[in-house]
């Protein structure tokens, strides 16, 4: 885009676009004024605007003293228009490190167009300065928004999004908008509920996702669907979770899981590209089962290997309390050899074991490797040998977790994560990104036994795991995959179900009656009753991609007006109380508050 095309009534040009090539022009600017120095008898104001920064010169000799006046008053983050002369700046003022730096504008008028209240937050700061309390930026969003920065991120997301739609469309999809007013979808998460004026006591929920309208887009023969989408969900906030967040939401039709799965590397891949990294076009796939086998999460950060061992075998024979009862109860032993680990201190591990509690685990079991010989509380209760079993090397710590995989797998993933952290070993300048497939298609409650939906309900099983359904259905595998990047989840989608009979056997298995299944689902039911081709897709959460893409560390970066980890926007003062009238008005009475 040329930057003339934002030339209007009151400008002829950006104030972050001069160059040298403009010396000689006359330019009429608008923007914020972001420094002003007054050198007594020469005035020079930094003009911003979305290009960028100039500097403008106001000399008495070359202005009207009312013009003068006017700069020398106005404030930082004033609203200016200004006109001048571009010139060509003396060699030895030029600056480098600014875009315009070759050139300066002498200024001949001014007019102040938006005055400013001096900024409760200092704005549009570099990089590299230091920042306000995030509260009191979020307080003041739409100067912090005025940071460079927080700019360039905004304006990324711009170009992904334009990219997204480029790539999605120049393949066939159709970028269809779907209810916001809607009927619950479940997500695992709880509804955002709207309660209806005109039907009292009832509500509608706001999407969690798009799901069940784009698997009835495939019923209605639309083919290839996507959406850039708005989900809310009210869960517990998490850096990379937001109340209020935006998926890049796809669904196709005669499709099976390898389709999706190239598609969304070919999507991911042009979205990497957009921001000027090259990526690989496919991408390592691992099972579900290999995951929490070797990394203790379905989501694991490849930037470092520490991959779990299992050392039930070296520990079989150990007259030791915890790892007998661990093995007898049909647990193992399993954990991670760190090359080096000798040298973090006692109070180090201590740390890291604590992080192991916290995950469920009784503790954490230590061993040092040092001459060929172990050292640690453990050691005494292992034949000798064992270092060489257990792969350490002179210098290596070992840790290890006993008792169920449930357990050790939670407490093995927090073990890696934070001795990769404390022993510097994430390559960060790396992308890993990889596919975990074969999900488990139910969860079963540790205490009630009740399954519940790993993925959402309308996941289809694996073809050769439909028998299991009857006899053993935790055993059942899901047609699911999700899109991992460095530890973080960017995307997840399956095959959907699309026949009737499946689906409803399905919520049957969920514990979901058929009368239960109809009034909450009736609608996907009929429409898969009424010809239903083989659909899946996947959604990516847009956010986490823009946040990955910017560099940026919280979502918050990446959104233009987000909320806070406790679910509220501090600028706008949201959520907030309403009138009694209106309360009444919608049938709904408050009954009391935890706060
Ligand atoms: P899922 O629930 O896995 O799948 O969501 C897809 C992706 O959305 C992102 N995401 C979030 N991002 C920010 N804040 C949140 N609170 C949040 N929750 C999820 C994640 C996640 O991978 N309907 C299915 C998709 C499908 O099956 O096609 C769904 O929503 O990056």
């Amino acid at each position: 885009m040329s930057t003339n095309s934002l030339a209007t009534t009151h400008r002829t040009d950006l104030c972050g676009a001069l160059r040298s090539s403009d010396i000689g022009r006359h330019v009429r600017l608008g923007g914020w004024i972001h420094r002003s120095r007054d050198l007594g008898g020469l005035t020079f104001i930094d003009l911003r605007d979305r290009a960028g920064i100039v500097q403008v010169s106001f000399d008495p000799t070359n202005c009207s003293p009312e013009v003068y006046a006017t700069v020398v008053g106005a404030g930082q983050e004033t609203v200016v228009l200004i006109g001048g002369d571009v010139v060509a700046r003396p060699e030895a003022m030029r600056n480098p490190d600014l875009a315009t730096g070759d050139v300066e504008v002498r200024g001949t008028t001014i007019q102040i167009v938006g005055p400013a209240t001096p900024p409760a937050i200092p704005v549009a700061r570099a990089r590299n300065e230091n920042l306000a309390a995030e509260e009191l930026r979020l307080r003041h969003r739409f100067l912090d928004l005025r940071r460079p920065e927080l700019q360039e991120n905004i304006l990324l997301r711009h170009r992904l999004m334009q990219a997204t739609r480029r790539f999605l469309s120049e393949r066939g999809f159709f970028e269809i908008e779907t209810p916001i007013l809607t009927k619950p979808t479940p997500e695992g998460a709880r509804d955002y509920l709207v309660p209806s004026r005109v039907h009292p006591g009832e509500f509608y929920a706001l999407p969690q996702s798009p799901q069940l309208y784009k698997q009835l887009l495939m019923v209605s023969g639309f083919d290839r669907y996507f959406q850039i989408a708005r989900c809310f969900r009210d869960e517990d906030l998490r850096q990379d979770r937001q109340p209020e967040f935006t998926q890049i939401d796809v669904e196709a039709s005669f499709v099976a899981q390898d389709d999706i799965m190239r598609l969304a590397e070919g999507l991911i891949g042009s979205l990497w590209s957009e921001a000027g990294i090259e990526i690989p076009s496919e991408f390592p796939r691992m099972t579900y089962a290999e995951a929490m086998e070797r990394y203790g999460i379905d989501r694991p950060d490849l930037r470092y290997d520490l991959a779990i061992m299992d050392v039930s075998d070296v520990f079989r024979g150990a007259d030791f309390g915890i790892t007998r009862s661990a093995l007898e109860q049909g647990g193992r032993v399993r954990g991670i050899r760190v090359p080096g680990g000798a040298s973090l201190s006692r109070k180090q591990v201590d740390e890291i074991e604590s992080a192991a509690k916290k995950a469920g685990a009784m503790g954490l079991l230590r061993l040092k490797a040092a001459n060929g010989v172990l050292e640690g509380p453990v050691a005494k209760f292992l034949p000798e040998g064992s270092a060489a079993h257990l792969g350490l090397s002179d210098g290596d710590l070992g840790l290890y977790v006993a008792g169920a995989d449930r357990v050790s797998s939670a407490a093995l993933d927090r073990v890696r994560q934070d001795v990769a952290r404390r022993m510097n070993l994430v390559k960060e300048a790396e992308n890993h990104f990889l596919w975990v497939t074969d999900f488990p298609l139910f969860e079963e409650d540790p205490v009630t036994g009740a399954l519940g939906a790993v993925h959402h309900p309308f996941t289809s099983p694996m073809p050769d795991d439909l028998a299991l359904l009857d006899r053993a259905p935790e055993r059942a595998r899901a047609q699911a995959y999700d899109c991992v990047l460095n530890g973080t989840e960017l995307g997840g989608g399956s095959i959907r179900i699309s026949d009737p009979a499946l689906q409803g056997k399905i919520f049957s298995l969920l514990g979901i009656d058929e009368a239960t299944a109809q009034a909450r689902f009736g609608f996907l039911l009929e429409g898969l009753r009424a010809g239903a081709p083989p659909h899946g897709g996947i959604a990516f959460g847009f956010d986490r991609i823009a946040m990955q893409l910017s560099g940026a560390s919280s979502l918050r970066d990446v959104i233009a007006f987000p909320k806070t980890t406790a679910a509220r926007a501090l600028f706008e003062g949201a959520p907030s109380s309403v009138p009694s009238d209106d309360l009444a008005d919608l049938h709904i009475a408050v009954t009391g508050s935890d706060a």
